[in-house]
Formats: structure tokens, C-alpha cells, sequence
């Protein structure tokens, strides 16, 4: 097991026919997988300031809490709609049947800060596109986003790229 991939397990037809779906439960769960994939999302911004990393629901708030205890840099979720106990912002985005929604803390982030986006998964990029919208609403700076994976095929990568982000991934899984 020398490679972060090699700690993520492949689980075929979930949640429907056809979806090959990547399971990152088993890379979490290996002390040494997941402290490798921690510190290779770092890595990219090695000598970077940031103020907070912005984690996204669900699985991002796993990472995202590791990443900015090593950063030394608040953490601030990105959450799906009605879950937030304060005054929210919120975003729309498109998912392959209908529309969902996400949130943020109308207070969470200050204008000027800088902020690392983090994810496990990287797909159409939807999902983050919500989160960078929200940052950017609030005056923060997005200086960098993280997955674990990403599927270039669905197009997020080139997504984020066009709007300007640096998108780092640890691995990617094409043509499947
Ligand atoms: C998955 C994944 C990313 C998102 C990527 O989350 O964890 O957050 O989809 O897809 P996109 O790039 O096409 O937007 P999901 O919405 O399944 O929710 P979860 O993390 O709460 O399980
Ligand atoms: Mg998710």
C-alpha cells in the first residue's frame, strides 16, 4: 500500500447500475492511508497562509477538519440545506435528477480571508462550485481546492480551472 489509491476501495453498481463507486470509508480508516492522503493534500500549498478550509458536506468535514488542524487554520462547513443553526447563505446547484442546495454561515468567513476548499471527490463539480459561490459571497479568497479524487471525465476539474481555481487531486479515475 504505497499510494493513497490503493487504500480506496472500488464498489461496483452503488448507488445505481452502472456507477462505479469510490469508497473513501476505507481509506479514513487506515491510520497510515489516511494520514497520507492529510498530508498530501497539504502538500501543494506548502508554504501558503491560509485563514480557514472551507469542508464540504459530508465526507469533506472528515478531511477538512484534519487539513486545517495541520494548516493551524479554522475550519468552516459548507452544509446541505436546512442543517445550520444561524443566519445562512445559500446556493443552488444541479445534480443529475433535480436541484439540491447548500449553505453557509452568513458570518463563517471575512472578507479577505483565505480560504482552501476540500473535498473528497471532484465529479462535475457542482457541488464545489456551490461552495466557491458562498466563499466569494462573503469577500473570501479561494487560494486553492483539494480532493482526494477526481473524475475527469465528468468535467469538474476543467469546471473549477475556468473559474479560475487551482485544483489539486491525490488520484483520478478516467474511463469508467
Ligand atoms: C459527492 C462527493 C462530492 C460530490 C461531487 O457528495 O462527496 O461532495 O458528490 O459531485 P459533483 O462534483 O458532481 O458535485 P454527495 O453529494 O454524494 O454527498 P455526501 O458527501 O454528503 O455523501
Ligand atoms: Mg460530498
Amino acid at each position: 500500500m504505497s499510494s493513497v489509491r490503493d487504500y480506496i476501495r472500488t464498489i461496483p453498481d452503488f448507488p445505481h447500475e452502472g456507477i462505479m463507486f469510490r469508497d473513501v470509508t476505507t481509506l479514513f480508516a487506515d491510520a497510515r492511508g489516511f494520514r497520507m492522503a492529510v498530508d498530501q493534500l497539504v502538500q501543494p500549498f506548502s508554504g501558503v497562509r491560509f485563514d480557514k478550509v472551507v469542508g464540504l458536506e459530508a465526507r469533506g468535514f472528515i478531511l477538512g477538519g484534519a487539513v486545517a488542524h495541520q494548516l493551524s487554520a479554522g475550519f468552516v462547513p459548507v452544509r446541505k440545506k436546512g442543517k445550520l443553526p444561524g443566519a445562512v447563505i445559500s446556493e443552488s446547484y444541479t445534480l443529475e435528477y433535480g436541484t439540491a442546495e447548500v449553505e453557509l454561515h452568513d458570518d463563517a468567513i471575512s472578507a479577505g480571508e483565505r480560504i482552501l476548499l476540500v473535498d473528497d471527490l471532484l465529479a462535475t463539480g457542482g457541488t464545489a462550485e456551490a461552495g466557491i459561490k458562498l466563499i466569494e459571497r462573503l469577500g473570501g479568497e479561494v487560494i486553492g481546492c483539494a480532493f482526494v479524487i477526481d473524475l475527469p471525465d465528468l468535467g469538474g476539474r476543467k469546471r473549477l480551472e475556468d473559474l479560475g481555481m487551482n485544483v489539486q487531486a491525490l488520484c483520478a479515475y478516467e474511463g469508467d
